[in-house]
């Protein structure tokens, strides 16, 4: 069986973690990327993770060009992880242009070639901003979508669209969305794991700069919410087990266990902990004292979502492994690592 799978955005957050699963469970990776985001050193820490260190192409998949010239030298890949996109959401709304070419045409490019080369399988990384604030909790993945709140949102929710389109158009197509809700931690290596560019905008990132000195405060936007202790909830779920996630959807696609062609899975743990449990979870586990002060909700946020995972569970026999507190713990070694704290 071939089994050659590329990896777009590789060497990203949750590309990184998946290239080491993959690796791990003897499937040969070529990763993408344009390094708009990422480090190229990253792929020295996969190899010292998982033993290879996977081939690699620096171009953006938003040129189609390129994007032909590779798939035509790579003729053989038997599926593609489609992580390459530009994520940060307040950021789109100041260039969205940039977003919905880069994140839309790098889709549409993909496609185009899996057409013209015969390439039948492509997981899509998705994100529960499709179904901004809920009315019902935990979602499904027949939960309505809505209205994205911004055009990084809006990017998803479109190329979920394009993907179930092309599916329906191109029988030899088969397209699984995965759909995640707070990816957070890192490798237990401590050798990969998140690292934004500048300051961050999510959360926990943020809570282990603030732990490590770079930031001064943690701001906690609202403590106002209808939730347990007023301040937001999330269902955070450890990147590895995220990882791992995208192997048993590779698997399926290769096995011909996707029967409808297009399928969306939630992935994310089933529990929602908010702002402040996370900020307390964090205390407990490292011991230290986090300089924290609540402020005004922060524009755009939703109050609390988490997800049902039961179809996740049933049809891929996947589940979230790994505690919260474990997972914060993995954060912050990482965070120390990188910054040399010991
Ligand atoms: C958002 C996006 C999600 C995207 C993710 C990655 C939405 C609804 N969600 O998730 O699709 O994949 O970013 O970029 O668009 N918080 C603080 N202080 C901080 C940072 C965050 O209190 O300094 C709070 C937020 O208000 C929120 C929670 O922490 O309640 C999680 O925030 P964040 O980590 O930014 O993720 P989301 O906004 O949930």
């Amino acid at each position: 069986m071939n089994s050659k799978i590329l990896v777009t955005g590789g060497t990203g957050y949750i590309g990184s973690h998946t290239v080491v699963e993959l690796q791990t469970a003897g499937y040969e990776v070529i990763v993408v990327d344009d390094l708009s985001n990422s480090n190229i050193d990253v792929l020295d820490n996969i190899e010292q993770i998982s033993g290879k260190k996977p081939a690699f192409e620096q171009f953006s998949l938003a040129d189609a060009a390129k994007t032909d010239d590779f798939f035509n030298r790579h003729r053989d890949i038997a599926a593609i992880i489609h992580f390459a996109a530009s994520k940060a959401v307040g950021e789109s709304v100041q260039l969205p242009l940039h977003y919905y070419r880069n994140n839309l045409v790098s889709l549409l490019n993909i496609l185009d070639c899996q057409v013209k080369y015969g390439i039948s399988n492509i997981v899509f990384s998705s994100s529960c901003t499709v179904y901004g604030q809920p009315d019902k909790l935990p979602v499904t993945e027949t939960t309505p979508r809505k209205d994205a709140e911004s055009p990084y949102g809006n990017t998803k929710r479109v190329n979920e669209d394009i993907l179930q389109d092309a599916v329906r158009a191109y029988p030899q197509l088969k397209g699984i969305a995965l759909r995640y809700f707070n990816p957070i931690g890192a490798h237990p290596s401590a050798l990969i794991g998140e690292l934004p560019l500048g300051i961050p905008q999510n959360l926990v990132p943020f809570i282990t700069q603030t732990a490590a000195g770079l930031r001064s405060e943690l701001l906690v936007f609202g403590d106002d919410y209808d939730t347990p202790d007023g301040s937001a909830i999330r269902d955070y779920i450890n990147v590895v087990d995220l990882a791992k996630a995208h192997l048993v959807a590779i698997e399926r696609l290769l096995q011909n266990q996707n029967k409808t062609g297009y399928e969306v899975f939630n992935l994310g743990t089933g529990n929602g902990y908010s702002v402040l449990e996370i900020v307390k979870g964090f205390e407990k586990v490292t011991g230290l004292k986090l300089n924290y002060r609540i402020v005004e909700r922060r524009a755009g946020d939703i109050e609390k979502i988490w997800a049902d995972t039961t179809f996740a569970n049933q049809e891929l026999g996947w589940k979230a492994e790994k505690g919260l507190e474990e997972t914060l713990l993995s954060a912050w070694n990482w965070e120390k690592r990188v910054r040399g704290i010991r």
